[in-house]
């Protein structure tokens, strides 16, 4: 197994685990991650997900002994075939967290922003080398990167083909916290917890307006909003905190219904 899963109150942690090779992405990998994705997604008790890496590195790339010899057909259905696995954590209901715990390049930057949320260790590196290698970002990285960070500093970071660190990541806005390397998976859970205590048809509801929005105009954007918002009041969620918050009190945990 290249990937391992582990469910702890409503958080699968899902670990890329290749350290022998810096968890590089081969076709096994993403397979198991895209099986792990379908079962966290199936799962109505998993809230939230968090990515990382086992070892030094998060994801050190696509694996590059497998890409040398690809024909440009299998170059197009390996690229094909990483950008539906991304796509699905993209795009699964439930909100995700990239715990970057050290080398994240190529397809491993790629991977970090597939997910919602972006924390890193100190040692986190991050970096699209592949103009270094004659190829172009081919996981989603020319299309997600100019969306977090804005154009000029993502194509200085694709065309340069330079890593950059963990502060110069927050500086960005590529990562939204830094932690000590030791606190990471804490700082990771701490936050998975946070949205895990919230009313979870609301945080997806959220999740699927704020990414629709971002792929359209605005007056779109907000009709799919009004739509999320309107299907909030059919749900208990809204009728059991708004009634606590009216009588001056709290829901302990909601239903999620
Ligand atoms: N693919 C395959 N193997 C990889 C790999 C990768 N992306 N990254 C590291 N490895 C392997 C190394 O070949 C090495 O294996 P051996 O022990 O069998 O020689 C092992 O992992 C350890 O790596 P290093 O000895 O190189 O470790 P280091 O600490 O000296 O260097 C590093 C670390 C700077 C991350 C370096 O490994 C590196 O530059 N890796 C490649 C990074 C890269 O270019 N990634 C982009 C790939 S292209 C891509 O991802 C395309 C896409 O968008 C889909």
């Amino acid at each position: 197994m290249n990937v391992s899963y582990e469910v702890t109150d409503h958080i699968a942690v899902i670990s890329i685990n290749r350290p022998e090779a810096l968890n590089a992405l081969n076709i096994d990998v993403l397979t198991e991650l895209e099986q792990l994705l379908s079962k966290a997604d199936n799962d109505n008790d998993v809230y939230v997900l968090i990515i990382t890496g086992i070892g030094k590195a998060f994801v050190a790339g696509a694996d590059i002994q497998q890409m040398q010899n690809l024909s440009p057909v299998e170059a197009k259905a390996f690229g094909e075939f990483g950008n539906l696995v991304f796509r699905k954590i993209e795009t699964s209901a439930k909100p995700s967290i990239a715990a970057v715990n050290g080398y994240a390049l190529g397809g491993g930057c790629e991977l970090a922003m597939a997910c919602d949320i972006r924390l890193a260790g100190t040692k986190a590196k991050f970096g699209q080398p592949e103009v270094g290698l004659g190829i172009t970002p081919g996981f989603g990285g020319t299309q997600r990167m100019p969306r977090i960070v804005g154009l000029s500093k993502a194509k200085e970071l694709i065309f340069t083909a330079e890593t950059i660190g963990a502060e110069e990541a927050l500086r960005i806005g590529l990562v939204s916290k830094v932690t000590a390397d030791d606190e990471l998976m804490n700082a990771a859970f701490e936050l998975a917890n946070k949205i895990a205590k919230n009313a979870q048809i609301a945080v997806r509801q959220s999740k699927a307006a704020i990414n629709a929005g971002m792929q359209s105009d605005i007056v779109t954007g907000l009709a799919f909003e009004a739509q999320a918002f309107a299907a909030c009041f059919s749900t208990e969620d809204q009728k059991d905190a708004m009634t606590a918050f009216v009588n001056k009190s709290k829901v302990s945990a909601f239903k999620n219904k």
